[in-house]
Order: structure tokens, then sequence, then C-alpha cells
């Protein structure tokens, strides 16, 4: 781990941190330094249990058949000691310990639970390497939570999806396989007020951590890491949920750090390390005609590094439903590809997609503080649909240069909106029959979790 940090903040990268920090001093008002930021996410590491107090509410995962080598199967001891947990009539700790590697099948951890529940993962979860194990089972999923309340999930420890033979079977990677699906690492499905926190997630087979129907989440203190040229591996992926708050992070994948899609809402992104990977991504949505909504989004406090792009809302022609008052503010760009991007054509097939009337509506969008730099041209691009333009764009003291000593320039179709403050490049917005003109009250996403 400090390797990674410190490749992280090696040499000529610190230079351009630092000199990051001084001329935009009020990014990360909370972090006055580069070490601030170094030692806020140095993570406290596993205590050793030299006095393992035998209460009857700390289960440790090793004395129910657990080895920890990283070759055993301990699959059966982790059923058997979750059942124990979730079946406990008072609060319960289930314990892996540090310096123990266990080897776990694809797994189910079934809720709800009789009380509270505290998962402390120190020490590591690794999958099995080879996928012909999830032969004849559901390939979406490895680690699985459902219907769990109160559960919290910490300790310092690392879950490792052993990706790389996924990856290499993937149609992304190799386009004569089959494409189908390979787990998420992490998923949490129908959760109720989840903590996670402290966690290492590497090289998952598709994506880390996801929240699925989930209400009251926060996540903090993670780091994700898997290679660039990984498919699918979004950081982190939030689902038809609400109240999720994700912050002081470092993602750095093969696909978004953080994708926020159908009927989601209240979610709240703080201070996270992005890249390389996909960037910050709300959608795609409106996929093969389907109806979907995300509202209230507010990321705030981002530095964003060598990603294909960097805050983006895409859409499906063809979808309906809305992408609404969602505001992203104080972002540090570094080479990125698309550092601004709406796009209501999104088309992930090979073969164009067919143009469409009907549309997912785009409206009350607020970029503010978004500075940096753009490896294109094209430093802000608004895409947007001819039936359902995009309304109420607000742009608030964005400078985004050429990381190439270009020039760059915003590129504008059917976007309405207004701006304040430093522009560069200038924006392009469509005059006249604009609509809704007015900013976002970054207030509008204020709630409490
Ligand atoms: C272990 O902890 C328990 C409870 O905190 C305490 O009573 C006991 O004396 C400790 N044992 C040792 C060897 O420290
Ligand atoms: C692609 O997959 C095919 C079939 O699985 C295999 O024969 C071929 O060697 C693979 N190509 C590469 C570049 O790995
Ligand atoms: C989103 O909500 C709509 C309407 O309630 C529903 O039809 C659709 O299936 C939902 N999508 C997802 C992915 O939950
Ligand atoms: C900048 O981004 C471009 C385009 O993604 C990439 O080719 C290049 O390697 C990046 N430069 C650095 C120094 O990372
Ligand atoms: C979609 O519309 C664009 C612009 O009007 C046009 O250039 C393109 O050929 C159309 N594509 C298809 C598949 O019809
Ligand atoms: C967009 O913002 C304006 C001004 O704050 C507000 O009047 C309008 O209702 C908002 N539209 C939506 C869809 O939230």
């Amino acid at each position: 781990m400090g390797k990674l940090r410190s490749s992280y903040f090696a040499s000529s990268r610190s230079v351009c941190i630092i000199t990051f920090m001084i001329y935009s001093s009020y990014l990360f008002s909370n972090l006055t330094s580069v070490e601030g930021f170094d030692s806020l996410l140095q993570l406290p590491q596993s205590v050793s249990f030299r006095n393992r107090t035998r209460s009857r509410r700390v289960l440790y995962v090793n004395d129910y058949g657990a080895i920890g080598d990283g070759l055993t199967d301990d699959t059966k001891a982790f059923k058997d000691v979750w059942k124990i947990a979730c079946s406990s009539s008072s609060r319960v700790k289930i314990v892996l310990l540090a310096g123990n590697s266990y080897l776990v099948r694809p797994i189910d951890f079934a809720g709800p639970c009789r009380s509270k529940l505290t998962l402390r993962i120190s020490g590591a979860i690794v999958a099995p390497k080879d996928p012909d194990v999830w032969d004849g089972l559901d390939t979406h999923k490895w680690l699985y939570f459902h219907c769990v309340k109160h559960l919290t999930v910490k300790g310092g420890g690392t879950v490792n999806g052993m990706g790389w033979e996924w990856w290499a079977r993937s149609c992304k990677i190799n386009i004569t396989n089959p494409c189908r699906h390979a787990p998420t690492a992490m998923t949490f499905h129908r959760c109720k007020n989840l903590i996670v926190r402290n966690i290492m997630m590497v090289n998952s087979q598709q994506m880390h951590m996801s929240f699925t129907h989930c209400i009251r989440v926060v996540a903090s203190f993670l780091r994700v890491l898997a290679p660039t040229s990984s498919p699918n591996t979004d950081g982190i992926h939030i689902s038809a949920s609400t109240y999720v708050e994700v912050k002081d992070s470092i993602i750095r994948t093969g696909d978004d750090c953080i994708s926020i899609v159908s009927n989601s809402s209240r979610i709240r992104i703080r201070n996270i390390a992005c890249g390389p990977g996909h960037g910050i991504s709300i959608g795609s949505l409106g996929k093969s005609n389907s109806w979907d909504q995300v509202h209230d989004v507010s990321v705030k406090g981002a530095i964003i590094s060598n990603t294909e792009n960097g805050l983006r809302i895409k859409s499906w022609q063809g979808g309906s439903g809305f992408a609404r008052k969602i505001t992203f503010q104080n972002v540090r760009m570094e080479n990125v590809s698309n550092p601004i991007i709406i796009d209501q054509y999104y088309c992930d097939s090979l073969l164009p997609c067919p143009n469409q009337t009907l549309a997912v509506s785009v409206e009350n969008i607020s970029f503010m503080g978004i500075k940096g730099t753009s490896a294109t041209e094209v430093a802000i691009r608004f895409a947007c649909s001819d039936s359902s333009p995009c309304q109420g764009i607000y742009l608030e003291d964005i400078q985004l240069v050429s990381y190439s000593g270009e020039t760059t320039r915003s590129f504008c179709w059917e976007a309405h909106g207004t701006s304040a403050g430093l522009m560069y490049p200038p924006p392009c917005f469509s005059c006249g029959e604009s609509i809704i003109e007015q900013r976002v009250p970054s207030s509008s996403v204020i709630w409490s979790i």
C-alpha cells in the first residue's frame, strides 16, 4: 500500500499537485497540503488481536474452520459464521484475522439479520482464479450481500477478485470470445443503513463494489485498484439507491471510477482521487428504451487524472425519464480526454445506434470550479437531443486548458444554459429559447444521512 501511495504522489506528480494546491487553495478546503491529502487516505491498519477476548459477540472465522492460507477453500466457514452471526439476538462482529488470506467461492450473505452486524475484514478475501468455478452459478456475483440492514464492513483488509483470467476471456479483450458477465466483487442488494469503511479492493472480475436498491449507505476510505486495461472494472456502481455517500477514496481502474445509474437519487460524492479509468459518470440511462431517472447528485472535491472522461452524463436515444439537479463542484482535471461531457447519443455497440426521438431529459446540471488540463481539444461537450434539448446547464469558473499546450473549445448541440465567472474555453449555449436558466443552488442537494 505504501508503494501505491508513493507511486501516486511520486516526484513529478507532487510538483503538479503542489502547484495545483497553491493555485486553487479553496479546493479541498479541509485538506491543507499534499500531506494532508495523503494522510487522509492513509488508513489505519488492522490491529493485531493479541488478546482475543472470547466475547460471545465476536466471532472469529478461524474458529469456524477457516484456514486462511489462501489455498484452502474457506467458503463453508464463512457460511457457517454468517449464519450464526445473522441469527444472533445481540450485536455481533465477525472477524477475519490480519495476515490471513481466505479463499472464498461465490457466496450469499443473506439478511435480514436479527441484530446489527459488523464484518471486520483484516487480512484478505481472495476469489478463485478460475472462472470455471462459476459453472452453473450466477456469474454476476461473488460476495453477495442482500437484504441486510445495519451492516458495517471495515477493517483495513483487502478484497481481491483475482480477475486476470476473467479479463482474458472478456469479449472486450479478445473479440472472438463470447460476451458474458463477470462477477461484481462485492454486491450490496436491498441494503439499508450500510457502512463500508477502510477496505482495499483489487482486481475485481468486473465491477468492484455495487449498491443496488439500497437506502442509506456511507462508503469511505476505500482504495480500489485494477489495471487500466481491465474491462468493465467500475470502481463503485450505484443503482436504484438513495442517500448514498462515497467519500475520501482513491479509485484507479479500467472503467468508471464511480457510476450512478437507474433510479438513484440523493447521492453525495466527496474527495475522490480518480484515474486512470473513465471518470465519474451518471448513466448510461435509457438503454433499450427504458425509463430511468437520476436526480439530486452532488460531486464535490475530486482529482481526476488521465481518464477517458471527467464528469459525464450519458443516455441512450429512445429512452425516457430524466437526469436533473446534478452539481459538480471543485474538480481538478489532469490530462482528461473529455473533462465535461453530456452525451444524449450514447451508443456502446459495434453497430451505430438508430436515430430515435425519445430521450432521457437532462436539466439543471451545474459545473462549478472545474479546472485543469484536457487531453483533447474539445474540453466541454454538450451533445443534446434534438427532441429533448438540455435545459438549465450552469457553468461557473471553468478553466480547462490543453494538456499539450494547444487551444481548447466547447461543443454544443441543443444545449441551453448560462455561465458566470471565468470561463475557458468559452461556452457555446444556444441563444434564445432557453426556458430554465438558473443555477441549481447547492443547498438543493443538502440532506442528512
Ligand atoms: C484480555 O481482555 C480482557 C477483557 O478486556 C481482560 O479481562 C483480560 O485480563 C485480558 N487478558 C490479557 C492477557 O491481557
Ligand atoms: C482469442 O481467443 C481465441 C479463442 O478463445 C484464442 O484462440 C486466441 O488465441 C485469443 N487471442 C488472443 C490474442 O489471446
Ligand atoms: C426504474 O423505475 C421505473 C419506474 O418505477 C421502473 O419501471 C424501472 O424498471 C426502474 N429501473 C430499475 C433499473 O430499477
Ligand atoms: C495524456 O492523455 C493521453 C490521452 O489519453 C495519453 O495518451 C497520454 O499518455 C497522457 N499523458 C500522460 C503523461 O499520462
Ligand atoms: C441520424 O441523424 C444524423 C443527423 O441528422 C444523420 O447524420 C445520421 O445519418 C442518422 N443516422 C441514422 C442511423 O439514421
Ligand atoms: C431547474 O431550476 C430552476 C431554477 O432553480 C427551477 O425553477 C426548476 O424547477 C428546476 N427544474 C427542475 C426540473 O428541477
